[in-house]
């Protein structure tokens, strides 16, 4: 069993992927400002509090480490739509240099459906009000995905559509193909269970596919 680096840890797809590496037997060290409070107890389990801004944090987080799940996300609410973001691309390059320096090769990576090369999918309508929604934070991801791309690292970028708060079935779409891409809804765990799945398998390494729920 691997020892994993979950980065962005205390809440959402990162708590589900603390949860769901966990279940799958392996170590998880838990990277959040707020790891401490993180509501699970286990002895393959290591709570880090610290910032994914702080080099030092990092290189701190990722020894011993084999693989590392990022992610992190930045608050919703009105006041954010006007602020720009810049924590996606910012806690990217430090964690893809500390990783060179750490010698650990295997990134997997939260973005979002909208991110790269998958935004000319949305659909014009869609498209304009994602722009307006979520433009700041996705312009920082783009950003983010290419640091990612340029690398060099063993990587996988996974862009779920809509979340929720819904259960791991295991139930979803792992759509490789542009072609493929469309709007629809994941549950978080289930995100989870994709990344956690993407430490031991090598079938996405380089891809950036869309995650969406199978139909009812
Ligand atoms: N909402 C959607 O429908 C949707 C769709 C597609 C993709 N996404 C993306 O999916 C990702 C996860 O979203 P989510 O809603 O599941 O999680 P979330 O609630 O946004 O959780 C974000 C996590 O990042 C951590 N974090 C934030 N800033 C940090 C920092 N400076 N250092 C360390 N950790 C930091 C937070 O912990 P602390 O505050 O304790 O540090 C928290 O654990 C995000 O990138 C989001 O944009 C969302």
């Amino acid at each position: 069993m691997a020892k994993l680096l979950v980065i962005g840890a205390s809440r959402g797809i990162g708590l589900e992927a603390v949860r769901c590496g966990l279940a799958e037997g392996h170590h998880v060290r838990a990277l959040a400002r707020s790891a401490d409070r993180i509501p699970i107890t286990d002895e393959r389990l290591e709570k880090l509090p610290g910032d994914a801004l702080d080099p030092e944090a990092l290189s701190r987080a990722l020894e011993g480490v084999e693989a590392v799940i990022q992610a992190v996300g930045v608050a919703a609410g009105a006041e954010r739509l006007l602020k720009p973001v810049s924590l996606f691309s910012e806690s990217t390059l430090l964690l893809v240099q500390a990783m060179k320096a750490a010698g650990v090769r295997r990134l997997i990576a939260v973005t979002g459906f909208g991110a790269g090369d998958s935004r000319r999918r949305l659909g014009c309508l869609r498209g304009a009000a994602f722009r307006l929604l979520l433009g700041r934070a996705y312009d920082d991801k783009d950003v983010q995905e290419a640091l990612i791309r340029d690398s060099d690292l063993d990587w996988v970028i996974a862009r779920p559509v809509v979340l929720t708060n819904g259960p791991r079935s295991g139930r979803y779409r792992v759509l490789r193909e542009p072609a493929q891409w469309r709007h629809g809804f994941i549950s978080r765990a289930n995100v989870a269970d994709f990344l956690v799945k993407q430490v031991e398998s090598d079938e996405n390494l380089g891809k950036t596919p869309v995650l969406l729920s199978c139909p009812a």
